[in-house]
């Protein structure tokens, strides 16, 4: 991360010179529609939210957003999105992006035109591998995967995997299963399922057939997540006896309310929950809910996003020859349970301090 960053403020030392800018413009591609469309605001409210906290710190240069809607997991409209932006709205910068796709499309885009590129969710491993002016400040599916596999061995026998057919589903599974089978458990089976209007009730029937102590998914987080844990609910898995675990997508803080009391008790890994109690996180909230509204709660995008711009706001003021130090990152173990008659995602353990990437250090 200190590396990205030292790089991201030389190439955008570059790149502001080259225009000789006063305004840094941000070209914000995400998801305003389409599959998991409420995802998008939340990005952009975050950008917004620290901009305001710090502009004063950017000694008068001005930051400006152009925000662009990729229509959900569309990789040609992203590429098409980033061409644009780069070539005719000059952007110095790219960032936001909910989907690996659509970042996967952009990132020769960002190589080309030497534009750096802030990923603010997109979390399959490869992708920071695409381009040298890539930085991505979310997470990887093997952060929270390889360790949920690891704890989940102490604890259950049997597992199955279902994960949506794509990039981060298919880093949840694999690093899943590495994490439960070194650990001694013993997998039932693995699904993928189409990332789009998948038939749950088959899928699910299929699994509770095998009848594993635990079904381990990995969806997007958004409305998916809700309609997994209905289906979950409603085929009777829990009843059966199956345990629902996953990475903290699949109970996404805003979708909690949704969701009701069937989410009561899953269990998942996560870097983020909007009810973590540690003193920068309650000021995060505060301040989300002051700007936004009472009712209004952040979420992992949130986050990914807010410290994205933190990135970015450190870059500018690199311009000056000022670097703030590392943040560091930790994966933790979280159960849903009610806190002031409200779902949470309630930390009850620390799993690992998964600063890297376990995908950069096993496979490479
Ligand atoms: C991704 O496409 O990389 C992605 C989307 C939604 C998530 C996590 C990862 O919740």
């Amino acid at each position: 991360m200190r590396i990205a960053k030292i790089a991201l403020a030389a190439a955008l030392v570059f790149s502001a010179a080259a225009a000789s800018a006063q305004t840094v413009k941000i070209g914000f591609i995400t998801s305003y529609s389409g599959l998991n469309g409420n995802l998008g605001p939340y990005m952009e409210r975050a950008v917004k939210l620290y901009l305001k906290q710090h502009e004063k710190e950017l000694g008068g240069v001005k930051v400006e957003l152009l925000t662009r809607d990729d229509t959900g997991p569309n990789p040609d409209k992203a590429r098409q999105l980033a061409q644009e932006l780069v070539v005719r709205d000059k952007v110095n910068l790219l960032a936001g992006v909910i989907f690996t796709p659509n970042a996967m499309a952009m990132a020769p885009i960002a190589t080309e035109a030497k534009v750096p590129f802030v990923i603010m969710n997109a979390g399959t491993s490869v992708i920071s591998t695409r381009s040298p002016y890539i930085v991505r400040s979310s997470f990887t599916l093997w952060q929270s995967s390889y360790p949920l596999g690891q704890w989940a061995s102490k604890k259950f026998k049997t597992a199955y995997t279902l994960v949506s057919d794509f990039g981060p589903g298919h880093d949840s599974e694999e690093a899943f299963i590495k994490g439960f089978t070194e650990g001694g458990g013993k997998m039932l089976g693995s699904v993928r399922v189409p990332l789009q209007n998948p038939d749950w009730a088959a899928y699910m029937q299929r699994v509770k057939d095998a009848k594993p102590d635990v079904l381990k998914v990995f969806i997007p987080a958004g409305k998916t997540a809700t309609a997994v844990m209905k289906n979950f609910s409603d085929l009777g898995l829990a009843q059966a006896g199956i345990k629902l675990i996953g990475p903290g997508d699949i109970t996404t803080d805003e979708e909690l309310p949704n969701m009701g009391d069937v989410a009561l008790g899953v269990l998942t890994v996560h870097h983020y929950s909007a009810a973590a109690t540690r003193p920068q996180n309650k000021a995060f909230v505060d301040a989300w809910k002051k700007e936004y509204g009472a009712n209004e709660t952040p979420n992992f995008v949130a986050v990914g996003a807010y410290d994205g711009a933190a990135i970015i706001v450190d870059a500018i003021k690199a311009l000056k020859g000022k670097l703030d130090p590392d943040k560091t990152m930790e994966e933790y173990l979280r159960e849903v349970k009610k806190v002031d008659g409200q779902l949470a995602n309630v930390e009850i353990e620390t799993v690992g301090t998964a600063v890297k990437d376990p995908w950069k250090q096993l496979k490479k």
